[in-house]
């Protein structure tokens, strides 16, 4: 049984007081609860701030991107050993506006896996299509490709720290989201492409995470669906009021 998993992202946005402030609402509310597990991933200069709010409850805190690099001549990146001496517990990898926007490559993308991985983080590596790509028919070997180049060379060993999340370009920050049924195939896909990259146990094991408007009016259905296993949540996690509900879809 796969814990689900709701994640939010916040990007660039809210400030000292606001990112205390939202992530103490989260540690109240969820108390010592391990039905669902919840992860937040502030901008780096208010991770500190935040890893202090949640600190000694179940809440993870994560790095929005890191370095490939352990350290050096690197203006304007954090490395992974960074994140690691300030608290955070996770990097989130491979996000479509870094791939995107900022015109990281695949085998970009790999390197910060294994820089991740090497300093004891766990990873939320993004995948997703554009909409040019599902037009074309290109969803699945988008998909395909990004996931196989993100964890090549990954050790069977560290295949438990991965987590997958399946964002199409197209739904992010939109206010289109996927339907239940076209989230669905595209999980069980990935979840079937990682089982021949890896193993059926590893695959089984794995949490693959829907995101792109996930909202609270939606989250329910899309939960519903077998091979979701959380959501990567952006705009509806800076607020109390739309992210809870989200974490508490299942009540
Ligand atoms: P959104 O962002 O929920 O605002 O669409 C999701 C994401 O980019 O992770």
């Amino acid at each position: 049984m796969r814990q689900p998993y709701i994640a939010g992202n916040w990007k660039m946005n809210l400030d000292r007081r606001s990112a205390r402030e939202l992530a103490s609402g989260i540690r109240e509310h969820l108390g010592a609860r391990d039905d669902v597990q919840v992860g937040l991933f502030p901008p780096f200069v208010y991770l500190d701030e935040v890893v202090r709010a949640v600190s000694g409850s179940p809440v993870l805190v994560g790095g929005q991107n890191c370095c490939d690099e352990d350290e050096g001549a690197f203006t304007g990146e954090i490395s992974t050993g960074m994140l690691a001496d300030v608290g955070a517990q996770v990097a989130l990898v491979g996000h479509s506006e870094r791939r995107h926007v900022y015109g990281e490559s695949d085998e970009l993308v790999n390197r910060k896996v294994h820089a991740a991985l090497a300093r004891g983080l766990d990873v939320i590596l993004c995948i997703g299509e554009t909409i040019e790509q599902r037009e074309a028919g290109e969803t699945e070997a988008t998909n395909a490709r990004q996931l196989t180049a993100g964890i090549q060379g990954v050790a069977p060993g560290d295949l438990g720290r991965l987590t997958i999340a399946y964002e199409p370009v197209w739904a992010i920050g939109t206010g289109l989201t996927a339907s239940p049924a076209q989230a669905g195939a595209v999980h069980a896909y990935v979840r079937g492409v990682f089982a021949g990259l890896t193993t059926d146990a590893a695959a089984e094991g794995i949490r693959i995470l829907y995101g792109g408007s996930v909202k609270p009016d939606n989250v329910r259905e899309l939960m519903a669906v077998p091979d979701i296993d959380g959501a990567l949540v952006g705009g509806a996690s800076l607020e109390l009021e739309t992210f809870i509900p989200i974490v508490d879809f299942g009540n």
